[in-house]
């Protein structure tokens, strides 16, 4: 079977994609668990053929989402699973609403569409976001169950989507399912455009010996989980059996509550005798005004009761990424 990874070439999709290597196999449209011949990455940016990993072709396409036919041509086997993850994220879909509007709407509709054409119910996996939530109804703790009032252009795309998945799963055209992410730490490389993009700066920038200004007051609370976790959890999610996750196809991946003094506290914890960059409060009014739209807290009934991993911490977190990205 093939696999298409949008954003693959992004923070999460790249993982997923090594993963999805190392496991080798997958439940195909029909129903049965068939190897992987061939996963593409779909993203903005580089083409060509990174890799012959033992049986599995794997290739990099260039592209827009937003382009259908484009998309379309992506999708040109039955047998193929979909991993969404292209998206314009939060701080850049409440820069350019028409950007976030014709990416994360236009370009989710072309994935459905195109899965659509397709004979055989083709499993669709969606990341959406806890940005589903806010608003003055927002209760202190959200969950699976808890109304959407998303209250920044970003989250609007992410639960419009969630809604969409549920349709196109209830008429037969795909089996969709969608993962409310939480905030996903420890992101390598360089800050992006997300307002939660400090949540792993404040953690990569010491490790490498940069100095971070922290945009947010310390008793900032938020819900994060590690990278691995969530790969292991889009899986997860793409292997459940329909008939477990019910009409509401959206679920809340797991995380925790920590607060940035949390994140602080951890960080030289774990880092021990690492000489770190140097962190330094500067709330940023943008940044800050964002914060506030995000849930103090969540449950996650449906994932634990459906056996969706998790990590254990932040210490746990922050050793794998010293291990993967940081090293000695
Ligand atoms: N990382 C998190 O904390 C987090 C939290 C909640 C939800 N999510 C969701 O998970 C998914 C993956 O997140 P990530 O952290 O890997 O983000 P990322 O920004 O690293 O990856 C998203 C990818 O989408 C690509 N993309 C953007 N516009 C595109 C276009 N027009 N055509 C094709 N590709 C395009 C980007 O180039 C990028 O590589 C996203 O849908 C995001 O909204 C992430």
């Amino acid at each position: 079977m093939k696999v298409l990874i949008t954003g693959g070439a992004g923070f999460i999709g790249f993982r997923l994609a090594q993963k999805l290597v190392e496991r080798k196999v997958l439940t195909a449209p029909s129903g049965q668990i068939e190897p992987i011949d061939e996963i593409v990455l779909f993203d903005v940016g580089q083409a060509g053929e990174i890799d012959q990993s033992d049986s599995i072709k794997i290739t990099r396409v260039a592209g827009d989402i937003s382009d259908r036919a484009t998309v379309s041509g992506l999708v040109d086997r039955d047998d193929m699973s979909i991993f969404h993850l292209a998206s314009v994220v939060s701080g850049g879909g409440e820069k350019d609403f028409d950007l976030a509007v014709r990416v994360n709407l236009d370009g989710a509709m072309n994935v459905f569409e195109a899965a659509r054409s397709r004979s055989g119910l083709q499993r669709v996996v969606m990341a959406s976001s806890i940005a589903v939530f806010g608003g003055p109804h927002m209760p202190e703790v959200v969950g699976d169950t808890v109304k959407q009032g998303p209250q920044t252009t970003y989250g609007v795309t992410k639960a419009i989507g969630e809604l969409l998945v549920n349709d196109y799963t209830r008429k037969g055209f795909f089996d969709g399912r969608c993962a409310r992410l939480p905030t996903v730490i420890i992101r390598p490389g360089k800050p992006n455009a997300a307002a939660s993009s400090f949540v792993s700066g404040v953690f990569r920038e010491p490790l490498n010996g940069v100095d971070f200004k922290l945009p947010v007051p310390v008793e900032t609370v938020m819900q994060v989980v590690g990278y691995r976790a969530i790969v292991d959890g889009l899986i997860h999610l793409h292997e459940t059996d329909g008939s477990q996750i019910g009409v509401d196809r959206a679920l809340m991946l797991r995380g925790y509550t920590v607060s940035a003094q949390d994140m602080i506290d951890a960080l030289q914890r774990v880092a021990g005798d690492r000489k770190l960059g140097k962190i330094t409060v500067e709330p940023d009014p943008f940044i800050v005004a964002i914060c506030k739209t995000w849930p103090r807290d969540a449950s996650y009934k449906r994932a634990e009761a459906l056996g969706f991993p998790c990590d254990s911490g932040l210490d746990e977190v922050i050793a794998y990424f010293i291990e993967d990205y940081v090293g000695d």
